[in-house]
């Protein structure tokens, strides 16, 4: 297949691509997008062959649903019902940003969308690019991560062209998302509301909302995951993926250690002990005191490695304030859970 690959900028909108994006949803195609999160890839959410397209290019498993994409509750409204009075309170605080609800689905939805279940889940996205897209689209738009299935969530149209070329009918090349981390998976179907995947929303800050809200995740791989996605192979780079967790001193000589037994590895760490480590494939993904810049450059990192052609990869474990819950969930994932106790 012959992608179409359009360049354009959030602050420069061009509506004939636009335009363009939705004849080919309209069509059943395929269009990969910038979010405020990650990039998505999108089709109408209620034609079952256009979203089994979404499945193709991905290589994902059709058990994983896919979230919706709208532009405001009243049209999630259209596709869902019993929406819960927390979610208007919700939506007015979250909305648009980097929040998935889920509600019990209409008919009209389709299982392909959900991957079989009663429930979808809806999100407003604050990306520029993809609010325009979803406001021109006259069906809603499903969309899960624009990476080929098993590998890190693609933040940089660079990733996009390096997963889904060839694969997809369109990519928007937008450059880097804002955040770089996806949205946190609230269920609202059930008592109290879960949080079934840490994301760009904290559970402190939710909990501010809606008090009752519990975290439902685990990192550990749990039999049933409520959320299907997550008991997938996750993010992962070619290299395995070690996390040392533990004092700052301990976990650089380890590092340090591991690194001389293993020439070749690459080391993911925090600006302030980015000096200490002696490998020379060394990314530091930012200021622990800074979240935002760490979740921002977790997902590029891990593709940075493997073209680095790292052997394997030692990570600090990143208490990184209130998305410390995201960024290692996703860290623990595309580890498959190597942690190192220091
Ligand atoms: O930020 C994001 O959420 C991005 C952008 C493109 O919006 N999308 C995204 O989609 O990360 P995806 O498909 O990579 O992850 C969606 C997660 C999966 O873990 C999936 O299992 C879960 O949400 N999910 C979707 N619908 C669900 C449902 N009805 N019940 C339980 N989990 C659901
Ligand atoms: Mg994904």
């Amino acid at each position: 297949m012959k992608t179409r690959i359009y360049k354009m900028e959030p602050e420069n909108i061009d509506f004939e691509i636009i335009n363009e994006c939705v004849r080919t949803i309209l069509d059943g195609g395929t269009v990969a997008f910038p979010t405020e999160t990650v990039y998505g890839l999108g089709a109408n959410a209620l034609d079952p062959d256009a979203v089994k397209r979404i499945f193709q290019a991905k290589g994902r498993p059709g058990d994983n649903p896919l979230i919706i994409h709208v532009d405001n509750l009243t049209q999630a409204g259209r596709y869902s019902e019993n929406i819960p009075e927390k979610a208007h309170i919700l939506a007015d605080v979250f909305w648009p940003g980097p929040l998935s609800m889920i509600f019990n689905k209409k008919s009209i939805v389709p299982y392909e969308t959900t991957g079989g279940l009663e429930t979808a889940a809806f999100r407003v996205p604050s990306g520029r690019i993809a609010l325009e897209l979803i406001k021109a689209s006259p069906v809603p738009i499903a969309a899960p991560s624009a990476n080929l299935s098993g590998r890190p969530s693609t933040t940089d149209s660079s990733h996009v062209i390096e997963d889904l070329d060839g694969r997809v009918d369109v990519i928007i090349d937008a450059g880097r998302c804002s955040l770089g981390l996806e949205s946190t998976v609230l269920d609202l179907t059930s008592f109290p509301p879960s949080i079934l995947r840490p994301g760009g929303v904290s559970y402190d800050k939710l909990k501010m909302v809606i008090p009752d809200v519990i975290r439902a995740y685990s990192d550990k791989s749990a039999d049933t995951p409520k959320s299907p996605g997550m008991k997938y192979r996750h993010y992962s780079p070619e290299a395995e993926l070690f996390i040392a967790k533990g004092p700052s001193d301990k976990v650089v000589e380890f590092i340090n250690r591991m690194t001389s037994t293993h020439p070749g590895s690459g080391v993911m760490c925090s600006l302030g002990n980015a000096e200490k480590y002696t490998s020379q494939k060394k990314i530091c993904v930012g200021d622990i005191e800074n979240p935002e810049e760490i979740a921002g450059n977790i997902f590029d990192a891990l593709r940075m490695f493997d073209k680095m052609g790292a052997s394997r990869i030692y990570s600090e474990y990143f208490a990184a304030g209130h998305l410390e819950d995201a960024i290692m969930n996703r860290l623990t994932k595309a580890s498959s859970g190597r942690i190192v106790e220091l």
